[in-house]
Parts: C-alpha cells; structure tokens; sequence
C-alpha cells in the first residue's frame, strides 16, 4: 500500500526543494555582491602597525589609539590603520617607510582629503559646503574629526547633532532645524530597512529594491553635510516620496509572499488528496 504514496511524496518534495535551492543561491549572490568589497583583507591577516603599536614599549596614548579602532566601525568594516595611513603592514621593519607609502598623521587641513580618498560624496558636498569653505578660509569651520572622530569613528546618525558639539562654533538654532528635517526621512528609511531585513530573511529577492534603497539612503545622508537647512528641507520630501514608492513595491512583493505560502498550502492539500485517491482506486481494482 505504500507504493501508492511514493510518486506523490516524491513530487511534493521536488517541488519544495527547488523553493529551498533558489533561497540559497540568492543568498550566495548576496554575500558576492555585498561582502566581498575590494578593502576585504584576509581574516587573521597579521599587521605588524597593530603589533608594534600594542607592544609594551608603547606609551599609554598608542595602545589607547588601537583600543579605540578595535571598537569602531572601520574595524568591523575591515578598514585597518595602513588603509587610512599607508605603510606596508606586513613588513615591520619597514612599515613606516614613505617609499612604502605611508602618509604619517594628517595635519589638520589635510584631515578632509585624507577621509575624502573613500568618502568622495561627502568631501565634495563638504568643499562646497559654510563648513567646508571656513574652515579652508580661515580654519574655524568643522572638519570630518570634529564630528566623527579619528579613530572610534562609529555608524554615523542624527544623533551626532547635538548641543555639546555643534554649540562649540554658533547657536544651537540652525541645527536643530536641520536635525528636524533629517529626522522625518530617517525614520521613514529605519522603516524601510527593517522591512527589507525581514524581506531578506524570508529568502525573498530583494536586490533591487536594496540598490535603489541604498543609493538614496547614502544621497540623503550624504545631504547633511551641505549644512543648507532649506535645500535639506526641500529634499526631505523628495526622498519621502522616494521611499514610499520603495514602500510599496514591498508590500508587493509580501503579497506574492502570501500567494506562495498558500500556493504550497494548496498543494499539500491536492497531494495527500491524490494519494487518498490513488490508494482507494487501487484498493477497488484489488476487490475485483
Ligand atoms: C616596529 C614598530 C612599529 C611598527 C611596525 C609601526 N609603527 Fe607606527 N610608530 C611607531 C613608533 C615608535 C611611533 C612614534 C614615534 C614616531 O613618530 O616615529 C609611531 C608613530 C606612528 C604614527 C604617528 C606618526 C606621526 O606623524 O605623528 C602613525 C600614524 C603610525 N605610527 C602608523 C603606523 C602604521 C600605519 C603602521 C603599519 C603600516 C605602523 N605605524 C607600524 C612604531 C611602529
Ligand atoms: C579612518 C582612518 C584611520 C584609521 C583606520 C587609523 N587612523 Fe590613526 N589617525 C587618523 C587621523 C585622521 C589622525 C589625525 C587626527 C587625530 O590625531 O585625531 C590619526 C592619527 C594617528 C596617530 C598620531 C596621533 C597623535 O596624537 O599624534 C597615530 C600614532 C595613529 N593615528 C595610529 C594609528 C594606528 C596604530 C591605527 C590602527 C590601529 C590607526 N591609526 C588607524 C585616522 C586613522
Ligand atoms: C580606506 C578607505 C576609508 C578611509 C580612508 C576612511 N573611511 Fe570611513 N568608511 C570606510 C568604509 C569601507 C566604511 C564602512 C562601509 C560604509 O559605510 O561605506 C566606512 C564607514 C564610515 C562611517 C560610518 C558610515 C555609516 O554608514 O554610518 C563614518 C562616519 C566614516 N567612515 C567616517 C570616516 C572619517 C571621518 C574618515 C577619516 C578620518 C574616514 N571615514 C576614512 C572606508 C574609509
Ligand atoms: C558638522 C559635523 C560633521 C562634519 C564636519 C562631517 N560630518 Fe559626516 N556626518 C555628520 C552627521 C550628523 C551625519 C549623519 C547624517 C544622517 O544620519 O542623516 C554624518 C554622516 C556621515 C557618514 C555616513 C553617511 C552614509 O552615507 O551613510 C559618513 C561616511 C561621513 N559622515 C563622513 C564624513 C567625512 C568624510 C567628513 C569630512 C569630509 C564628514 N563626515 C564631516 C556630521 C558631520
Ligand atoms: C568648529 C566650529 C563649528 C562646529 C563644531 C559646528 N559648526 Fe556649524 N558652522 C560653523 C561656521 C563657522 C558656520 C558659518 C559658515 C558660513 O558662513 O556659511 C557654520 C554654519 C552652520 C550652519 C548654517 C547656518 C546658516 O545660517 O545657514 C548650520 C546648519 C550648521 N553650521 C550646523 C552645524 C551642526 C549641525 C553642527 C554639529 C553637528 C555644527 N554646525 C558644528 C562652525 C561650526
């Protein structure tokens, strides 16, 4: 009697495995396209910069620089001290060599090309921004380690905008204003990435609804740095309306999330139907 249920069984997991292997290649485009950014350097990779810079000759102030990069942002994201210093890390003796390319410390008007050769949209809207231009006019602007720091550099968000920081060189008024504007996209863009995370984690391909996230998510924050809190302003709607569009495409791709589930649903139900039938059909014939 078992026989009967074979073919149906077999069919039915057929089907799901092909739903499972195609789960499984977009996640492995995911990781080429995404994790695989030309500054990925082999994990474990010794640096003779962090060695040396950790070893007990070493004041209190060197170990306390590498401390901080361990916890920061670029370290997570593989970015090492010879990536922003130059220097041959994998050579100790000669690590510091200019003919190795190192660079040394930036001096301070140096600091925006420096962060610049990786961050290039925001060095530009920086050079062209109030901040940008006084501080290469007469030093009083902000430059990128004001706000972010050197080496404990972390995710960026609003609250970098704060009282402490940006009362430092004028009133705190004109900030605000601008932390009001950046607020509203941000919170619309936090909604659309938790979406697009459970999306991700459904197995559902989301891929260009993640490049087109993506791209206004860096223009958007990449804006903040122009300091024009009336083009902010102006924009602001812009990219809501961007982001709802994106919104709605999701919940698109939900429905026909919702239409798959059920699809495998009714299945199911034809299947374990059909082996009912198949058994009786054949229990009849046995009767005869
Ligand atoms: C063998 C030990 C050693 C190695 C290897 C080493 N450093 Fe240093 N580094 C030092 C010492 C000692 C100083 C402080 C004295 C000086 O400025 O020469 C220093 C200073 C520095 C400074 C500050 C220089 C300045 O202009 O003020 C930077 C930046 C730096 N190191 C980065 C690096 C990087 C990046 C690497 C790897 C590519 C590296 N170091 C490898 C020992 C080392
Ligand atoms: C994101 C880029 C970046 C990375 C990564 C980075 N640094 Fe720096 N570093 C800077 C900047 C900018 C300065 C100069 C401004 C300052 O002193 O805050 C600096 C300054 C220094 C100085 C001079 C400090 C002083 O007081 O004169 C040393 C030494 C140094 N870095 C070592 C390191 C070591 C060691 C690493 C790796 C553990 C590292 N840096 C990683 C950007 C970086
Ligand atoms: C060698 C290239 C490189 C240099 C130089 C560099 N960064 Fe980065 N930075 C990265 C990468 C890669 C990331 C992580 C991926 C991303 O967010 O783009 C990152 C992330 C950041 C973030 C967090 C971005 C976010 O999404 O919130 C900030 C802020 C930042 N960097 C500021 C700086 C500053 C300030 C300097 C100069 C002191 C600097 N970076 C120098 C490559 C670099
Ligand atoms: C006046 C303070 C200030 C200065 C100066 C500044 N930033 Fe920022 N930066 C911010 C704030 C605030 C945000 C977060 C904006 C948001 O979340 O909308 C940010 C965001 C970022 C991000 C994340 C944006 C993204 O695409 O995800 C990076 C990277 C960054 N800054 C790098 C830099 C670099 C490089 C410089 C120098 C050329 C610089 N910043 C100068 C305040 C500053
Ligand atoms: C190191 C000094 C300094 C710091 C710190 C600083 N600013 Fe400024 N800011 C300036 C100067 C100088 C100007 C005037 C630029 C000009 O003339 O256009 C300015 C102008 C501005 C303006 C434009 C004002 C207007 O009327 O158009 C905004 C907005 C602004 N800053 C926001 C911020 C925010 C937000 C922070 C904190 C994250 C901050 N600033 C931190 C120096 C600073």
């Amino acid at each position: 009697m078992m026989r009967y249920f074979i073919i149906p069984v077999v069919i039915l997991i057929g089907i799901v495995s092909t739903g499972l292997s195609q789960a499984t290649s977009y996640r492995e485009t995911f990781e080429k396209e995404f994790m695989n950014a030309p500054w990925q350097i082999a994990k474990g990779e010794i640096s003779a910069c962090i060695q040396c810079h950790t070893s007990d000759d070493m004041g209190p102030e060197m170990h306390e620089i590498t401390r901080q990069w361990k916890e920061s942002f670029h370290a997570k994201n593989n970015i090492s001290c010879h990536d922003c210093h130059g220097g041959a890390p994998e050579d100790a003796s000669m690590s510091m060599m200019h003919q190795r390319g190192f660079k040394g410390s930036p001096k301070n008007r140096d600091i925006p090309e420096f962060c610049g050769t990786c961050h290039i949209g925001i060095l530009n809207t920086y050079l062209k921004s109030g901040h940008g231009k006084t501080f290469f006019e007469t030093g009083e602007g902000p430059n990128c380690v004001t706000c972010h720091g050197s080496h404990n550099i972390q995710l960026a968000s609003m609250d970098i905008i704060n009282e402490q920081l940006c009362t430092q060189c004028h009133t705190y008024e004109r900030a605000q204003e601008m932390k009001q504007a950046l607020f509203l996209v941000e919170n619309k863009l936090s909604g659309v990435e938790e979406t697009l995370g459970h999306l991700k984690l459904l197995g559902i391909n989301i891929d260009d609804h993640q490049k087109v996230f993506y791209r206004n998510h860096a223009a958007f924050r990449a804006l903040s740095h122009s300091i024009d809190v009336d083009s902010v302003r102006l924009k602001s709607g812009d990219y809501i309306r961007k982001l709802e569009m994106i919104e709605s495409q999701i919940n698109e791709s939900f429905e026909q999330l919702k239409f798959r589930k059920n699809f495998f649903a009714y299945l199911f139900l034809i299947f374990t139907g059909l082996s009912v039938v198949t058994f009786l059909l054949a229990k009849s014939y046995e009767q005869k």
